[in-house]
């Protein structure tokens, strides 16, 4: 499936950590926004789309939560629970967010401003598609 495991590199010393992500630099595309989601309650499911073009890189800085991937094909979980590492995802991927710890904060980095034409919301319009 096409996902990857990301793990950045930590720049750190006894007083702290700290990552450093570079458009087009360490990650594969230019950000063009940024998004979070906090307060999430443990027994939420989010996500529940695909994009037909947008690449992400998805953060768990905070805490940590579960990710359900579907290509159409086959249905992966992974779980993100460092600070460190992200999870990149691109298009035609169905993705379903949940297993959060009470105070986990997902960052999302996007390389394209919100449209809503580009959001696949219907699963079955989804198989449909990617299976064209
Ligand atoms: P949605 O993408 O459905 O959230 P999730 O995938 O986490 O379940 O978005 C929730 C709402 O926020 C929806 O009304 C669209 C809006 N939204 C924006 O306005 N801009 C954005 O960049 C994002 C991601 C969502």
């Amino acid at each position: 499936m096409n996902y990857e495991l990301i793990d950045f590199n930590v720049m750190g010393d006894e007083t702290g950590s700290l990552v450093a992500i570079e458009g087009l630099g360490n990650i594969p595309f230019e950000v063009k926004r940024v998004y979070y989601i906090y307060g999430t309650t443990s027994n939420a499911v989010r996500g529940r789309h695909a994009h037909r073009n947008l690449q992400q890189l998805i953060f768990c800085p905070v805490g940590s939560c579960e990710f359900t991937l579907d290509d159409g094909a086959e249905r992966r979980t992974v779980r993100l629970q460092r600070p460190n590492q992200a999870l990149y995802i691109t298009s035609n991927i169905w993705r379903e967010f949940s297993g959060f710890s009470h105070d986990c904060v997902v960052m999302v980095l996007a390389s394209e401003v919100y449209n809503e034409d580009d959001y696949i919301r219907d699963y079955e319009e989804f198989l449909k598609e990617v299976r064209k």
